[in-house]
Order: C-alpha cells, then sequence, then structure tokens
C-alpha cells in the first residue's frame, strides 16, 4: 500500500513539472506558477477568520479552509479544483465555510487569474467587496449569496470577465449604486439573479443586450421605472421575477417575443394598464403572477385555451379588474387561479370540469353573485376554494365535496349563502381551513369532526341531540387536523360541543365563534395551539376560563358581548404568556382589577367596557410596555384619576368614562412628556373636579401632528382583531367598529372641570372632537380653538362660558357638529360657509346671542343692512383661503383622505349617498340610541 502511495506521489510529481516546464515556456506574461496559485490561495485563507458558532443559511456549515495545508497539494484542499492537465486553480467553493471578515483591495483572491468558478456564499463576510472580482478575466461562475454584511459594487465601466460570466448570484448582499450601464456588457451571462440586493434606481436599457440570459431574478429590491422596451431582445428567458419593486407603467408590449419564457413573476409592483392578452401567446409559459398591481379594466374574453397550452398558475389578485369571469380561465392546464380582491361582476359558469386540472381557486372579495357552478364540485384535486366575501346566493351542498380526496380549505363566508349537509357529510381528512362566516348554519357542522386526531375524541359528554356522524375511513393520526375554523355570523344556537373544545387541544389555532348564539359555559382546557379565539357576541355565561394563564400561544382572546361572570384571572408573573388582546367588555365581571394584571407582558388591548369591576386601578399599571388601548368605561371604579398610566409610552386610547372617578387631576407630574401617544381620551361621566389638565393638554403630542395628508390611513389592530370604541356625537353613540390611526378625540364632558379653557388647546392640530360639555367652565372661548382646522365636533354647551363666539371658528370647515347651547355667550354669530348649517339648537340657551339662525336680530345688523353682510361674508371666505365645494371636489378625485371630509358629511349628513359606502370603508357602525341624559 505505501508503496503505491508513494509510486502515486512520483507520478503526480512528474506531471506537475512537466506541465510547469510546458507552461511556462509557452506562459502568457500573467500567468502563475501553480505554487504562486497556492501561495495566494493560502494567504486568501489566512486573511479571514474562522467562526464556527456562526451557523445561518446553511444546513451543513462548515470550515473548509480549516484543514488547508502548505504541506499538501492544494488541488486537493477542500474547495479547490484544478484544472486536471494544467493543474491551474479553476474553481473554488467555500460556500457554508463559516467565513468572517473582509476582503481587502490587495487580496491575493484576485491573482488566481484561471478561476473560472467562485462561491462565497452563505459566510459572513463584511465591508466592502472589491470591483478587482468582476475583473477576474475567466470567471464564468460567481455565486454570493447570504453575505448579509457585504456590500457590493458592480463595475461602472467595464468587466474584465465580461466575455466569460455566464452565472452571477448575488441574492441578500447589498448591491450599491444600483444595477450600472454596463451590464450591458456581459454577452455570454446566462443567469443574473440579484434578488433582494437592496436595489434601487431603474434598470438599465443596456439589460436587453444580453441576449443569451436564460434567468433573470431582481425581484424583492426598490427597483423603480418603467421595464425597458429592450427587455424584449432578451428572447432566450425562460425565468423572469421582478417581484416586490416599484417598477410602473405598462408591461411592455415587446415581452410577446419571450417566446421560451416559463415564469413571468411581476407581482407586487406598481404596475398599470390592461391585462396584457399577449401572454396568450406565449406558448411556454406555466406561471404567471401579476397580483398586487394596479392592472383596470376585464379580461380579455378570445383568449381560446389553445394559447396557454402549459399554464398551471394564474394570480391575478389584488388589481383593480373587472368585469365578468371568462371561461377560459378554467380551461385544462390551468391548477392554481387566484383572482380575489378585484371588482370583478357576475357569474361564474359552468365549466367543463372532466377537462380541468383546477387544484386552487380563489375569487375572494369580488363582486361576483348568482350561485357556485356545479363545477366546482367535480376536479377530482381540488385542494383550496375560497369564494368568501361575494355575493353568491343558493345553496353551497358540502355533501358533493365528500369524494374530493385532498381538500384542504374551503371558504364561503360572508356571501349570502346557505350550507347544505347531512349528518352523514363527511370532508377530506386533509381539512385545515373553514370559513364558513355568515352561511346560515344553525348546527355545529360536525363534517368538521373528521378532521381531528381520532385519538382525543371523547364524545361521552356531548350535549348534541344528533347522531354521531360516520367517520371518514381513511382519517389518518398523522393528519395535522383543522387549525382556523370560522363560523361566526351564523345562527348556531346551544352549548359549544366538547369536541370543538377537543380539537381547541389538538389542532386548532383560529377559532372564531361570534355572533352567534351559544349558551352554557366555556372552559377550554390547556389549549396548546390557539392562537385567536372570538366567542363575542353569544349568550355565554360561567366563569372566565381559569387556563387563560396557561395558554402559552394565546394572542387574542375575545369574550366581549356575552354574560360571563366572576373575577378576573390572576396570573403568576412565572407564567409565559403572549396575550396580546384581551377583550372582555360587555359582560358580568365583578371584583376588583388584579394588580397582577401586567404580568399579560405584551398585552396591546385590555378592553373591560361595560361591567361590574370596582376599586382602584392598581399602580402596577404602569409596567405594561406595550398598551395601546385601555377601555375600563362604565364600571363602578372609585379612585382618583390614575397618573400612573402618564408614563406608558404606547399607549393611544384611554376611556375612563362613566365610573366614579373623582378629584382634582394633578398637574405636578413628574414625567416631562406624560401620555406620548395618547389620540383619544375619554374621562366623561364622572366627577372629576378643579381645572382641565393643563400639563396633559399640553402635551398630547400624538395630537399635534396636523399634516394628515402625508398619513396612510390605517386601522389600529390587525386582521385577528380590529380594536373599536363607541363616541357620542350630539347624544348619539356611535361605534367605531374599527379606529382609524388618525382619529383623535378629548371627551371631558359630564364632569365638574371649572376654570377657564387654556388658550394652547389650539396646539391640538390634529385634534378631531372634542367635548367639553356639562361642566362648569367659565371665562371666553379662547380664539386658539380656530387653529384646530381638522376638528369635526365641538361641543361647549352647558358650562358658563361668557363673552362672543371667536369669529375664528368658522375658518374650520371640517366642523359639522357644533354645540355652543346653554351657556352665557353674547353678541352675533359669526357668518361663514360652514356656520349656516348650524341650526338654532347649536347655540339656545344663550341669552345674549342674536344674528341667523336664531330669529333674535343684532342690533347693528338691522342698521346696516344687507349689502354689508355680503362683505362680510366674502371677508370670510378670503380669510379663510378655501370652500366647502373645492373640498368635495377634492374629495372625488382623490386628493383629501377619504376620512376627513367623507366622515364630516357622513356626520353632517350633507350627502346621503356617501354615507353608506364611506361608513362601511371606515367601518362605522351607527346605534341610534339616545343616550341618557342625567
Ligand atoms: C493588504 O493591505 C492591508 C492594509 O490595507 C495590510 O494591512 C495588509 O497587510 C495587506 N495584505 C497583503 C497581503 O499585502
Ligand atoms: C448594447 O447594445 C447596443 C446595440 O447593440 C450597443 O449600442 C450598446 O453599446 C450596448 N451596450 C452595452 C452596455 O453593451
Ligand atoms: C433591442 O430592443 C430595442 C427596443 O426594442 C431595439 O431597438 C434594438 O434594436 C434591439 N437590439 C437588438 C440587438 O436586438
Ligand atoms: C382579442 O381581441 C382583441 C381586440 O378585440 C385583439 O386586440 C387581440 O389581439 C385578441 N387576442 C387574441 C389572442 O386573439
Ligand atoms: C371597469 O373599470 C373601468 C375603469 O377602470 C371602467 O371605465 C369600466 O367601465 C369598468 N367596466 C365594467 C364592466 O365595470
Ligand atoms: C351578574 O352576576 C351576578 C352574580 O355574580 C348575578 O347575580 C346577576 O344576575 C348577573 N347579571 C346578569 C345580567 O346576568
Amino acid at each position: 500500500m505505501w508503496k503505491s502511495m508513494k509510486l502515486f506521489t512520483i507520478i503526480i510529481i512528474v506531471l506537475f513539472l512537466q506541465q510547469h516546464v510546458a507552461l511556462s515556456s509557452s506562459s502568457t506574461p500573467n500567468h502563475l506558477s501553480h505554487s504562486t496559485q497556492k501561495l495566494a490561495l493560502y494567504q486568501f485563507k489566512t486573511s479571514l477568520m474562522i467562526n464556527t458558532s456562526f451557523t445561518k443559511y446553511c444546513f451543513t456549515p462548515y470550515p473548509k479552509t480549516m484543514n488547508w495545508s502548505m504541506s499538501s497539494d492544494c488541488c486537493m484542499w477542500e474547495g479547490v479544483t484544478c484544472n486536471q492537465v494544467t493543474r491551474d486553480v479553476i474553481g473554488l467553493d467555500l460556500s457554508c465555510s463559516q467565513l468572517v471578515g473582509t476582503i481587502l483591495p490587495n487580496s491575493t483572491l484576485f491573482q488566481l487569474s484561471h478561476l473560472q468558478s467562485l462561491n462565497l456564499s452563505r459566510n459572513d463576510l463584511c465591508g466592502v467587496l472589491p470591483e478587482d472580482i468582476f475583473h477576474l478575466p475567466n470567471l464564468q461562475k460567481f455565486r454570493l449569496t447570504f453575505n448579509s454584511h457585504l456590500t457590493v459594487t458592480l463595475p461602472k465601466v467595464k468587466w474584465g470577465s465580461s466575455g466569460s460570466l455566464q452565472n452571477l448570484f448575488l441574492r441578500y448582499v447589498s448591491l450599491n449604486g444600483g444595477i450600472p450601464d454596463s451590464v450591458g456588457y456581459l454577452e455570454s451571462l446566462r443567469s443574473l439573479s440579484l434578488r433582494a440586493c437592496n436595489i434601487s434606481g431603474p434598470i438599465p436599457i443596456s439589460m436587453g443586450n444580453l441576449t443569451q440570459l436564460h434567468e433573470l431574478d431582481l425581484g424583492s429590491n426598490h427597483i423603480i421605472g418603467q421595464i425597458p422596451m429592450s427587455m424584449g431582445n432578451l428572447t432566450q428567458l425562460t425565468d423572469f421575477d421582478l417581484r416586490s419593486n416599484q417598477i410602473t407603467g405598462q408591461i411592455p408590449n415587446s415581452l410577446a417575443n419571450l417566446q421560451n419564457l416559463k415564469v413571468l413573476s411581476l407581482g407586487q409592483n406598481n404596475l398599470i394598464g390592461q391585462f396584457p392578452s399577449w401572454v396568450g401567446n406565449l406558448r411556454q409559459l406555466v406561471n404567471l403572477f401579476l397580483s398586487s398591481n394596479s392592472f383596470t379594466g376585464s379580461l380579455p374574453s378570445n383568449v381560446t385555451a389553445l394559447s396557454f397550452p402549459r399554464l398551471a398558475t394564474l394570480d391575478l389578485s389584488y388589481n383593480m379588474l373587472n368585469g365578468t369571469i371568462p371561461s377560459w380561465l378554467f380551461d385544462h392546464s390551468i391548477e392554481g387561479l387566484y383572482i380575489g380582491s378585484n371588482g370583478f361582476t357576475g357569474k361564474l359558469n359552468e365549466f367543463d370540469s372532466s377537462r380541468s386540472a383546477l387544484e386552487s381557486f380563489s375569487c375572494s372579495q369580488n363582486l361576483l353573485s348568482g350561485t357556485i357552478p356545479q363545477s366546482f364540485y367535480e376536479p377530482v384535486n381540488l385542494s383550496d376554494l375560497d369564494f368568501s366575501s361575494n355575493n353568491f346566493s343558493g345553496v353551497f351542498d358540502v355533501e358533493k365535496l365528500s369524494h374530493l380526496e385532498h381538500l384542504y380549505g374551503l371558504a364561503l363566508s360572508n356571501n349570502s349563502l346557505s350550507v347544505r349537509y347531512t349528518h352523514s357529510t363527511t370532508l377530506s381528512p386533509d381539512i385545515g381551513y373553514l370559513g364558513l362566516s355568515s352561511c346560515k348554519i344553525t348546527k355545529f357542522p360536525h363534517f368538521i369532526k373528521g378532521s381531528s386526531f381520532l385519538g382525543y375524541l371523547d364524545l361521552s359528554n356531548n350535549q348534541i341531540d344528533e347522531e354521531i356522524p360516520q367517520w371518514n375511513a381513511s382519517t389518518s393520526l398523522e393528519s395535522l387536523g383543522l387549525y382556523y375554523l370560522d363560523l361566526s355570523n351564523n345562527q348556531i344556537y346551544g352549548e359549544i360541543p366538547q369536541w370543538i373544545e377537543s380539537m381547541l387541544q389538538t389542532s386548532l389555532e383560529y377559532l372564531n365563534l361570534s355572533h352567534n348564539s351559544l349558551t352554557g359555559g366555556f372552559q377550554y382546557l390547556s389549549a396548546e395551539n390557539i392562537h385567536s379565539l372570538d366567542l363575542h357576541s353569544n349568550m355565554l355565561n360561567g366563569s372566565l376560563p381559569a387556563s387563560i394563564c396557561n395558554s402559552s400561544f394565546l394572542h387574542i382572546l375575545n369574550l366581549s358581548y356575552n354574560n360571563f361572570s366572576g373575577v378576573l384571572p390572576t396570573c403568576p408573573r412565572s407564567v409565559n404568556n403572549i396575550l396580546s388582546v384581551l377583550d372582555l367588555r360587555m359582560n358580568n365581571i365583578t371584583g376588583s382589577l388584579p394588580s397582577a394584571l401586567p404580568n399579560f407582558r405584551e398585552l396591546r388591548t385590555l378592553n373591560l367596557n361595560s361591567n361590574k369591576l370596582e376599586g382602584t386601578i392598581p399602580v402596577s399599571f404602569a409596567k405594561f410596555s406595550y398598551l395601546e388601548v385601555l377601555d375600563i368605561g362604565s364600571n363602578q371604579i372609585h379612585d382618583t384619576f390614575p397618573h400612573c398610566l402618564e408614563s406608558l409610552p404606547t399607549l393611544q386610547v384611554l376611556v375612563l368614562k362613566s365610573n366614579k372617578f373623582h378629584g382634582f387631576i394633578s398637574n405636578d407630574t413628574k414625567i416631562e412628556h406624560p401620555f406620548p401617544s395618547l389620540r383619544i381620551i375619554d374621562l366623561s361621566c364622572n366627577e372629576f373636579s378643579g381645572l382641565l389638565p393643563e400639563k396633559y393638554i399640553k402635551n398630547f403630542n400624538a395630537m399635534m401632528n396636523g399634516d394628515v395628508t402625508k398619513v396612510q390611513l390605517n386601522y389600529m389592530g390587525d386582521s385577528s382583531y380590529s380594536d373599536s370604541i363607541t363616541v357620542v356625537i350630539k347624544g348619539v353613540e356611535i361605534e367605531l367598529v374599527r379606529i382609524l390611526t388618525v382619529f383623535t378625540t378629548i371627551d371631558l364632558s359630564r364632569n365638574k372641570f371649572e376654570g377657564e379653557i387654556p388658550e394652547y388647546i389650539g396646539n391640538l392640530k390634529s385634534l378631531r372632537y372634542l367635548n367639553l360639555s356639562h361642566n362648569h367652565l367659565s371665562g371666553q372661548i379662547p380664539h386658539s380653538i380656530g387653529e384646530l382646522l381638522l376638528l369635526e365636533s365641538l361641543d361647549l354647551s352647558f358650562n358658563q362660558l361668557t363673552g362672543v363666539i371667536p369669529p375664528q371658528l368658522t375658518c374650520i370647515y371640517f366642523l359639522s357638529r357644533l354645540n355652543l347651547s346653554s351657556n352665557n355667550l353674547s353678541g352675533r354669530i359669526p357668518q361663514g360657509p360652514q356656520f349656516q348649517t348650524f341650526e338654532n339648537d347649536s347655540y339656545a340657551g344663550n341669552l345674549g346671542l342674536c344674528g341667523s339662525p336664531l330669529s333674535k336680530k343684532c342690533i347693528t345688523e338691522t342698521q346696516v343692512g344687507k349689502n354689508e353682510e355680503e362683505i362680510e361674508e366674502d371677508d370670510d371666505h378670503f380669510f379663510c383661503g378655501f370652500s366647502w365645494k373645492s373640498l368635495v371636489i377634492g374629495y372625488c378625485c382623490g386628493v383629501v383622505p377619504g376620512f376627513v371630509v367623507g366622515y364630516m358629511m357622513f356626520m353632517a349628513g350633507k350627502l346621503k349617498w356617501f354615507t353608506r359606502v364611506i361608513a362601511r370603508g371606515l367601518g362605522l357602525k351607527v346605534r341610534r340610541l339616545e343616550i341618557r341624559r342625567r
């Protein structure tokens, strides 16, 4: 054995010498000897460090350079490949090698001029990669993915490797300076991936020179501008991915030349224009992703199945497409069809299901109507069907889906559908997702049960009066089971069956049974997987489930609008609880607020409104680091103002109304910026006394940013839970089913506040509602209120305010509710466009007021006459700068955000036809409840 080894070594040495001699005699000036290359490699190794604890991005990270030794042949080193004849180092693969450090411009790596393939992916290289790498004259393949601390700049002028480079993969590094024009020189390039490289700037036109390109991936960057026309020259292209960028304009027609295209992925951009019907001529096309753009118009009806012989996935969701759904969409090759969140109308047609390959279909959130075609029950490979949030009517027969072995998701929610099923109905054991909200269901559909782990089911204590269903024989214990179940807004009565509670122990992550007629108690056991549990608006009673404390994945618990009683849980601090929403409002919960409540460290919303809680607010509430909404209104809390809350950094909504709070709100807070995020504060109907809380009003920073035009309209909460509160405007209680993040209100009404309204209230530039009514306020109305240009409702009634109404108030063009009644105001009511919409009752009970709309005439007016009045009105226009009409037009053109004018109009009842649209968009539900006057 030793002998043969020796012989082998000798042969190698001989070979080496031969080549060395042969090559050096004919060598080019920059040819390096084998030993120089070895030394260069070794020095490159030593210039970087190895961090064996860096294990990101790799399954089996391993330091390949660790065993490189000068005493062995570098062609034997791990990761090194040599040309078998010349012995030149032609390949270096150091991916997943735990390399850490910076490659400097003097790195010996750049001496390896024979390198054809270089892979440094999935290490932790940092700093700036020298451009020299792109001048290696023979480099064909270069991979440098997942080095998230590395910055790469592509050569601006010429690439040394332009004639040879075929594959360039630079995912998840930072590409500095965008894609240069010089990329057009890489004539041999076949694959280019610059995914997630933080690229900004446009795609250079010269990219169209890369006529050998097969794969181009520029996804997940910040690329702007249009897709260049020249891309139509890339006729070899099979995969073209531009998703998740900011590309604008239309898709150029030149892409119709890309006859080899298999995947075209343009989703999540800002593309406009019509559906590109020429894609029908791309005969190789398999996947077409156009979702989340702004495509408009209808789909072409004359594209035939023949034009798309291979199309398997078509994603058009989240666009603005309209018209009807053409039947070619269902033709034989399409497996995944996603057209949700558009404006499609009309009926879905029957299609030839025997020729259909359909597996997954979603048309949710459109305006489709009619019955759901029978053809949808047929395709044997169906796995997902989502018809939710349309206007479908008629009966959906779940029974007919029994034969589908792979059915995984079914969503029928929010239509006018009825669901038909029988006792023997079973669904595939794979079923994981069931959305059956608003389906007129009256009993728990037991076909769901087939999907759970049989082993855990215990039917012994079952309250259901139905037959025990026949289990689907193929129900397997490995089945993951149902994880999403939405049966909300149905007419289900009776108790929650035990098998639902059992599913909570096994598979369910999301359960929504809200808005039914459920009775009885609810004691879910140690629910292991549940993330979101929504049982609100039922008739459940009994004590709160004790296991709240042990539910380690529970994120949202909504038991509001029920009849739960008992006390709040006191969870030990050690419990690792991630509860983010606890909504128990409108129940019958008694006792005091436990000081251990902040042990729910992640709590974002705590809503305990309308219960029977007593006692005080524990000082420990200052420990809620993430609390955004605290609503303890309508209880029997007997306390002074909870100053401990002023340090909560994220508190946005504080509702203490209708309790027994009393005493002064002290001004000597210890904190420089109390309540930094507060936007909504409601202290109404308590017994607070003394001066208005000056220091707080001065510091409500979140109400001072008046520039709403730059604010995105968002709602608080997420898809599983929307925060909501009720506000009272002129005696009408309005439920804001969702709270816009630009909504701001101060309601201190019905207390015993006294003294003057502070002038600096005018600093709260983004305030929309101000209610100080039913207090003992005196002095004049500060002129600065006229600076609250977004104010929509102002109620100062039932105080002892004196003096004139400041004319500045006429400048508040959004003001649609004004109540100054029952004060001691005097003088002439100022006139202005907006003020003309207010009627007598806005001013009643102020004996000194005169002028329109009151019948009492002012002395000056009768003396001076009509002329003067006209001039005055013009002055008002001049003074305030813009008029009501321009706002309406502004809204229609989308200039002014919908909230402002829309909501104002809604409140003012000016344009009835607006109301429904706007109110729905804003999540408003008006409850015409006149609240009782005290
Ligand atoms: C490369 O340059 C750095 C300083 O820029 C120096 O510290 C290092 O020794 C140089 N390495 C070689 C191999 O010359
Ligand atoms: C791209 O091709 C055009 C036309 O063939 C040529 O004029 C231009 O110089 C090329 N650009 C680059 C960067 O190669
Ligand atoms: C590339 O495309 C542009 C625009 O479509 C065209 O003007 C140009 O001639 C094409 N270049 C080549 C080399 O085909
Ligand atoms: C469909 O019709 C439109 C106009 O009616 C036409 O421009 C388009 O080329 C047609 N598409 C096909 C694939 O026939
Ligand atoms: C579709 O929307 C466009 C505007 O994008 C509109 O002009 C057209 O009338 C709409 N068509 C249908 C059928 O609703
Ligand atoms: C609330 O609970 C108490 C007992 O804690 C009970 O006496 C009362 O009837 C309950 N109220 C309602 C409305 O159910």
